[in-house]
């Protein structure tokens, strides 16, 4: 499947120079996002996880269903000040402004081996602080999974080394 015919460059968006990659329209065609997911499954067949996380929002619609077909669980990156029970947190830096993320202290039990799904790699910065919150709660990252990837920005120079996979590259 020629997935980019589903996504769509917003240009300016949500400031000027920036092509925004709006995967609503992929996500909207059941066909498309099912074998996206499928495919995303597909490459990590010989991979050991115990658990999926993905970060807040467009991280979930990726991990999520990745999760739910692995039949592994889920753990939720959020924004500050969302998850109820104890956090560890950390700021980082996005291709446009800053925010900072959240994991709960207990989602992950010592040594319990991670993916990381999320719907776009551009900088790292992200998943960088993803994987940096689930290395301090005891977590052991093998890998990182993306629908797409911004291969001009280079993210995947901030990620260490891990094992990254991503469907589709601008
Ligand atoms: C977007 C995207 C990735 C991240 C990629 O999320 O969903 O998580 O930016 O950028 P990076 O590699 O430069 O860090 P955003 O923070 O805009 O949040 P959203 O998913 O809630 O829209």
């Amino acid at each position: 499947m020629n997935y980019k015919d589903y996504i769509r460059v917003i240009e300016d968006f949500p400031q000027p120079g920036i092509r925004f990659k709006d995967i609503t329209t992929l996500l909207g065609d059941g066909q498309a996002y099912r074998a996206a997911i499928e495919e995303m499954k597909a490459a990590l067949k010989d991979k050991q996880i115990d658990l999926i996380a993905g970060p807040e929002a467009r991280g979930f619609v990726i991990g999520a269903p990745l999760a739910l077909a692995l039949g592994v669980g889920f753990v939720p990156i959020r924004k500050s000040g969302k998850l109820p029970g104890e956090t560890v947190e950390a700021s980082y830096d996005l291709e446009y402004g800053k925010d900072k993320l959240a994991i709960h202290k207990d989602a992950i039990a010592p040594g319990q081996r991670v993916l990381i799904a999320d719907d776009l790699l551009a900088t790292g910065g992200t998943i960088a602080t993803t994987m940096d919150l689930i290395r301090q709660v005891g977590g052991e990252v093998v890998g990182a999974s993306f629908l797409i990837e911004l291969t001009y920005l280079n993210g995947r120079e901030k990620l260490d080394g891990t094992d990254v996979f991503s469907l589709i590259q601008y």
